[in-house]
């Protein structure tokens, strides 16, 4: 795969007192891709998407997001570089008070001026909504909203900033079918509409066929296998196929 490679994890390790989850783990993210990272449940792959974000600090090894050692920078270059780096977490984290048009002008509030808010925040809101379907949600509260419904919310949170990167935690876990392959088809438009690039942690065959220009898997703390999904579908490996049947 060419391009540019815009996340860079090298060597990490993070343990838990005897629980050495991440071991040596390696991974590469390019331009533009959609790259999921597949792996049984507490095998680490959310402590991996959150040491990217520097929520969790490992322990070993080296995570350069957009050219940037992320261990090197201070509080107000890590700001920065999260206005570029979307994160959908597994839960929404929408802040159940605030309607839905509050709940997208949030992360303006740190990210933008206020002068730029003042001109542009209500039409970067009602486009966001726009571009995951729910324009009509606007002043609903978070209670009001279906599980899918609040999942596309909180994409609509994360592309107001116009990222270049988004991480999504097992965006389509818990939803039925027919909204998993809503979310999975929303997530493939805005890597094409925004040309961003994405790591997709799932387990989920259907939303990872959908997506996946690439696949990665997690097992025992390191990238046990690497491919298209098509080629690991083929692979005979019993490691591998497990995830398959
Ligand atoms: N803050 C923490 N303190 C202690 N142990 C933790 C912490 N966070 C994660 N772990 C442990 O690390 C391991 C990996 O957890 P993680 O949440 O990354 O799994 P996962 O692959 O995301 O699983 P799932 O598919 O269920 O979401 C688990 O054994 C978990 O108990
Ligand atoms: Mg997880």
């Amino acid at each position: 795969m060419g391009g540019e490679v815009v996340i860079e994890v090298s060597d990490l390790y993070k343990s838990f007192g005897d629980n050495h989850v991440l071991k040596n783990f390696n991974l590469r993210l390019y331009e533009g891709e959609n790259l999921v990272v597949l792996g049984k449940s507490g095998s680490g792959k959310s402590v991996l998407i959150k040491c990217i974000i520097n929520l969790i600090r490992p322990d070993k090894g080296q995570i350069v997001v957009l050219g940037q050692d992320i261990s090197l920078l201070d509080q107000d270059e890590l700001d920065h570089l999260r206005a570029d780096v979307g994160f959908l977490f597994q839960s929404n984290a929408l802040y159940d008070s605030m309607t839905v048009r509050q709940n997208l002008l949030f992360p303006l509030r740190r990210h933008w001026t206020r002068k730029r808010r003042d001109e542009y925040a209500e039409q970067a809101v009602m486009e966001a909504l726009e571009d995951v379907g729910l324009a009509h949600t606007l002043h609903m509260m978070p209670s009001e909203l279906s599980g899918g419904m609040k999942k596309r919310v909180a994409l609509a949170r994360t592309l107001i900033l116009r990222p270049k990167v988004i991480l999504y935690d097992e965006p389509t876990t818990g939803l039925d079918p027919i909204t998993s392959r809503e979310i999975s088809e929303l997530i493939v438009k805005v890597q094409h509409k925004y040309q961003t690039a994405s790591i997709i942690i799932s387990h989920d065959l259907s939303c990872i066929r959908h997506t996946a220009n690439r696949v990665v898997m997690l097992l025992e703390g390191r990238c046990y296998a690497e491919g298209t999904y098509e080629n690991l579908t083929r692979s005979d490996d019993p490691k591998i196929r497990t995830f398959f049947e």
